[in-house]
């Protein structure tokens, strides 16, 4: 399955995407490939994870490499084995960083085999998260595959779901091919739905759930600990959990 979660900054992607990791950790549906293809990563923080490089200084590296890749190997060789080894690693989750925007010029060969190699590799999860930027930056460069379902998050706000009505407009403007879009409002009051309910209507977008604002999401941020070590009793870990249930693992 190859989920992706999208929105404005700030809205809280990031958190959403690493309590889903939780999640699905917790369900025993693992391995999950995380990635952060947000230009500005912090995913890797969320997960407690380090990371050591992204696509973007492999694709740069690559193009201002002059003559053969060391050890004799074919460029192709050499891109596949750079890529490969700049996933991190872990028990149940692996990391891929996408990085900022290349440079100008050409990043075509690069581009063509990190598609290759991104299709090859999701091949060997069950899960693929991808926690995106506003502008779906990168999900327009058609680097990744078909999305089963997109999250879009807004922060409790008309304009804020507004802007999450654009998401969509964006996926159809690109031709995406996404098979359910789903919204989710974060650091929500109880009344949201009914406060905003005419504003959700408009966007055509289907709720999945909110999530309330969490003292303990902003004490963990507060202190730089890996929002996937929440406790049990987290509201925003409970919220998620239940969003989950009812979305990617209802049948
Ligand atoms: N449910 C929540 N409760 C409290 N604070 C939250 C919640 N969700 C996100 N935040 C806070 O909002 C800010 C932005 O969250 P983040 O997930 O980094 O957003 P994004 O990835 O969309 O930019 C962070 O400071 C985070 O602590
Ligand atoms: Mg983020």
């Amino acid at each position: 399955m190859n989920i992706a979660v999208a929105g404005k900054g700030g809205t809280g992607k990031t958190t959403f995407t690493s309590l889903l990791t939780r999640t699905l950790i917790k369900n025993g549906e693992t391995p999950i490939l995380a990635v952060d293809a947000d230009a500005n990563a912090n995913l890797n923080e969320a997960l407690g994870m380090d990371i050591y490089t992204t696509i973007t200084k492999l694709l740069n590296d690559f193009k201002e490499m002059k003559g053969r890749p060391p050890g004799g190997m074919d460029k192709a060789s050499y891109v596949e084995y750079q890529l490969k080894s700049s996933i991190v690693e872990e028990k149940d989750v692996d990391l891929l960083v996408m990085g900022g925007p290349t440079g100008p010029g050409c990043y075509c060969y690069p581009n063509d085999l990190l598609k290759g190699f991104l299709s090859d590799l999701s091949d060997n999860y069950p899960y693929v998260l991808l926690d995106n930027e506003a502008g779906l930056e990168h999900l327009s460069r058609r680097t990744t595959q078909d999305i089963d379902i997109l999250f879009v998050i807004s922060d409790a706000s008309a304009r804020g779901i507004r802007s999450a009505g654009r998401v969509k407009d964006i996926v159809e403007d690109i031709k995406l091919n996404i098979d359910q879009l789903y919204l989710i409002i974060t650091k929500a009051p109880d009344n949201v739905t009914e406060a905003l309910g005419d504003e959700i209507e408009k966007t055509g977008l289907e709720m999945a759930g909110t999530i309330p604002h969490d003292p303990k999401v902003a004490e963990y941020d507060l202190h730089g600990n890996p929002l996937v070590e929440l406790p049990d009793d987290s509201l925003a870990v409970k919220a998620v959990e239940e969003i989950v249930g009812k979305t990617i693992l209802a049948d």
